[in-house]
């Protein structure tokens, strides 16, 4: 069974380590007199936007060996689909992983902008299907639904989306959407309809999951927590006769030795904000979230107080936004915990780590290859045969 690896590509700014809390790249980068950054100099914008930075690290991951990246979705970010609209052309095989909230687009608008964007990179977008977190940021978007609702309409949405996805006429009439004859033209209509990547952890999110999912992707958990989880997801998928793929979501801080990796922690736990160690303070309505802070007993008061297993760390947050847990160790130790999580069921990675660039050659270089004993899905730039050029494959028969 292959395994694919994406990194993770930020849409809002990039922070310079985990020592530092504001972001440096490009030109979602505070402006501040003589301030000098990749985006910045002289305390004023230089050009470099936070686009270019996107395609810097969509270029190394895709040289690096990832088969795409995760474009995340939140009122303070960039758009993912324009984003990965601009982001395709300077890349070859790479996926762009689009994270979205059905609720905020129509579903034949969606269908339309997804097949353009199919014919436009040849088959290379997926689905992350978000459902939203509730509190402010789902106001931001001027959405009132209530957290099960939300489930309730993604799932009407893909409904209509796959509808009308191989040309229609296509009928529906919903608690939410409802159109009529509606149908994707040629030659839009058919082309490869992409990867549905859904995330949730609530009961109503496992069962629009159930429904719709190709991967159920979750956030690290404590290993028997993420097993209990897929176990139930499992569970309902088998009762209605379907059996997506499990992925997760993990940040990675993997260096030369284990010293070195939790060295690195320490330093940015200096600059944690100590209210912060106190414990998690509840906002909006995300199960999954709050279940992430019940492996941890708050409060903490020393970095690896929040290691709830070997290599599991579930402090990143406090480090950068996101979610808590990810994996902090020796290349050979992430690389163990990462075999560890297939043998658990894991089909699929989303790895992160700050900064994306720098991280995306460093786990690229000293992690993935201790995982090539799995068949890792390669859609490396010389794995289209289009691509290997002459004068590339003269080079390497040379060396
Ligand atoms: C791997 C992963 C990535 C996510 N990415 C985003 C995102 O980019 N934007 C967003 O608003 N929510 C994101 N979410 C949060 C989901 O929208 C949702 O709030 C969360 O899964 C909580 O759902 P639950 O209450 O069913 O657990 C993500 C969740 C997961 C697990």
């Amino acid at each position: 069974m292959p395994i694919d690896i994406y990194w993770r590509i930020g849409t809002h700014g990039d922070q310079s380590s985990l020592r530092r809390r504001e972001t440096s790249r490009g030109d979602w980068t505070p402006l501040a007199p003589g301030g000098i950054t990749p985006g910045v100099r002289g305390g004023r914008p230089d050009g470099y936007t936070h686009l270019d930075h996107m395609a810097d690290v969509a270029r190394a991951s895709e040289l690096s060996g990832f088969v795409g990246g995760l474009l995340p979705s939140f009122p303070f970010t960039d758009d993912p689909w324009a984003a990965a609209a601009s982001l395709a052309r300077e890349t070859t095989t790479y996926r762009f992983m689009i994270a979205y909230q059905p609720g905020f687009l129509h579903p034949v608008q969606a269908a339309r902008m997804s097949a353009t964007l199919q014919r436009a990179t040849g088959g290379r977008t997926v689905y992350n299907v978000i459902s939203g977190g509730g509190g402010p940021p789902q106001l931001w978007w001027g959405d009132k639904v209530d957290h099960d609702d939300r489930y309730a309409r993604t799932s009407e949405f893909l409904d209509v989306l796959k509808g009308v996805w191989d040309g229609g006429p296509f009928d529906y009439d919903g608690r939410f959407y409802r159109v009529a004859g509606a149908g994707l033209p040629e030659p839009l209509a058919g082309q490869p309809f992409p990867e549905i990547y859904f995330s949730g952890s609530s009961p109503a999110a496992i069962a629009a999951a159930g429904r719709h999912a190709d991967y159920y992707l979750s956030w690290l958990e404590p290993f028997e927590a993420l097993a209990a989880k897929f176990a139930q997801v499992r569970e309902h998928t088998e009762a209605i006769g379907r059996s997506p793929k499990f992925a997760v979501r993990i940040d990675v801080l993997a260096r030369e030795t284990e010293q070195a990796a939790w060295a690195e922690i320490e330093r940015g736990w200096r600059h944690v904000d100590p209210a912060a160690l106190r414990g998690p303070e509840a906002s909006g309505d995300s199960v999954g979230w709050l279940r992430g802070q019940s492996f941890v007993n708050w409060p903490v008061s020393r970095p690896r107080d929040l290691e709830a297993a070997p290599n599991v760390w579930g402090g990143f947050h406090l480090l950068r936004g996101g979610p808590a847990f990810g994996l902090v160790g020796s290349y050979e130790q992430v690389a163990a915990r990462l075999d560890e999580l297939i043998a658990l069921g894991v089909d699929s990675f989303v790895l992160a780590g700050v900064p994306h660039l720098e991280e995306a050659h460093r786990v690229g270089e000293h992690v993935l290859p201790l995982l090539r004993h799995h068949d890792l899905r390669d859609h490396s730039p010389l794995a289209a045969p289009s691509l290997a050029t002459p004068s590339l494959t003269a080079v390497k028969g040379t060396v």
